[in-house]
């Protein structure tokens, strides 16, 4: 696993701008549920089997730490992972593993559910933001948990947990999944107030409810959970990835392509595609997925990152690629992360035209972008340099890729295979 890592960090990504892309792609499985439900395999003792699973940095690093406690991780095949976490030799999750992914907190929601305890690290502050994990520590108190805060870790000790009303002061996405699977297995019901409504928490929900979870409310505001003493195993296919969707839609865009987007959920990506749609883009659904497509320079809109439904945050780095080469001044505002903008700079050396202040961008757009070297500073910051180098004149090298393959899957042959020059460079 570590020879891999460091390999990886020396990768470079080399696009030849300006080729339109066209053709069909298939989208991967959501990285965001996957993380997630395979954490959920630690809450039965039983085989889990979950299919559509991406292949991607991250999804490994979580494999890696649930072997590392014990658990049975493996793939027969390609996509299709089957886990079983009979008896944990730990219920600890290291910083050295927390720190490289803020996802590894998903695993002390089932850790205590389960077994009464864990050790979790906490991961600091991460560059898009300083990110606090204060929901599931607080939530796993009031349902009765001992918490204390030592050495950077969160240590969680109860008998069994018990059910509680809980109000979410942020919807965070992976606070209410920790709640949700810890009150799985708590005594009595549990509510979550202001719960996150993304689809991933309904993926999870999904899940839990077919290994005999009891879940009512998923994709609502309030999530209602009647424990029950125990789970059993089960198969599920985790949904489309609705940013990589995305993400590819923009693709077809920015170089005026027409792409067919196999297995895109539309429901999952309404807000997402009327604002692609208002920048002038051509979506259309058919029976095998959702076709993007655009002939003209685009037109400038205004964006605000919500919790969904509202526009995602992780879109906003794609979407403010695509209107730096509009036809006028788009104002993008980041609600949900702090400090969300770095790829600001680098899109700027690539000639777009961006002003930051606060919390919004003022985006004016320009009729050219021009390759340069970049850098990529977090997994959707590099994704919008992608997208800026196959629009731009001449050639782009964006350094520091690892950030692009921890949330992609294989992204420069998916753009290859749809006419982009693209190539991934080792040093
Ligand atoms: C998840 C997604 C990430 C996405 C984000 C927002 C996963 C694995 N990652 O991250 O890709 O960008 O949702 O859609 O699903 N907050 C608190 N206290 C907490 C937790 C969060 O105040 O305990 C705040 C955060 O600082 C942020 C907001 O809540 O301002 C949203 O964060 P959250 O939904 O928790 O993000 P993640 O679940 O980490």
């Amino acid at each position: 696993m570590r020879p891999q890592r460091v390999e990886r960090t020396v990768d470079k990504m080399v696009i030849e701008g300006g080729h339109r892309l066209e053709g069909e792609v298939s989208v991967s499985g959501a990285k965001n549920a996957a993380l997630p439900l395979l954490a959920a395999s630690l809450l039965t003792g039983e085989e889990l089997r979950l299919e559509n699973v991406p292949e991607l940095g991250d999804v490994r690093t979580m494999v890696h730490l649930l072997r590392r406690m014990g658990a049975r991780a493996e793939s027969p095949q390609p996509h299709t992972f089957s886990l079983q976490a009979q008896e944990l030799t730990a219920t600890e999750a290291p910083y050295e593993l927390v720190k490289t992914m803020r996802a590894s907190v998903l695993v002390l929601g089932p850790l205590v559910g389960r077994f009464g305890r864990a050790r979790v690290s906490l991961p600091g502050g991460c560059s898009i933001g300083s990110r606090p994990i204060t929901l599931p520590p607080v939530g796993l108190a009031k349902m009765g948990a001992e918490i204390e805060l030592r050495h950077g870790y969160v240590e969680a000790r109860c008998k069994r947990l018990k059910g509680a009303w809980i109000f979410l002061e942020t919807p965070s996405v992976t606070g209410i999944e920790n709640l949700m699977m810890a009150a799985s297995l708590a005594e009595g019901e549990t509510v979550l107030e202001n719960a996150a409504r993304e689809p991933e928490v309904c993926d999870l929900a999904d899940l839990l409810v077919s290994m005999g979870a009891r879940i009512e409310g998923a994709g609502s505001e309030r999530i209602r959970i009647e424990g029950v003493k125990e789970l059993k195993g089960g198969s599920h296919r985790i949904i489309p990835d609705r940013i990589e969707a995305g993400t590819l839609m923009v693709a077809a865009g920015i170089t005026r392509g027409d792409v067919l987007i196999r297995e895109a959920k539309a429901e999952h990506m309404q807000v997402m595609m009327e604002k692609l749609v208002e920048a002038g883009m051509d979506i259309r659904l058919e029976a095998k997925g959702i076709r993007a497509s655009m002939e003209d320079r685009p037109r400038p809109v205004n964006v605000k990152t919500l919790p969904y439904p509202g526009f995602p945050t992780d879109m906003q780095a794609q979407i403010m690629a695509l209107v730096s080469l509009a036809r006028g001044r788009s104002i993008i505002s980041e609600t949900v992360f702090e400090n969300r903008f770095m790829h600001v700079n680098e899109l700027n050396r690539m000639g777009a035209q961006i002003q930051v202040e606060g919390n919004t961008a003022l985006v004016v757009g320009t009729s050219e972008l021009s390759g340069a070297p970049v850098m990529a500073t977090d997994l959707r910051a590099s994704a919008s340099l992608v997208l800026a180098g196959l629009a731009a004149k001449g050639s782009t090298c964006i350094s520091r890729i690892y950030h692009l393959d921890r949330g992609y899957e294989a992204m420069e042959r998916k753009l290859a295979s749809l006419g982009a020059v693209i190539q991934r460079v080792r040093e």
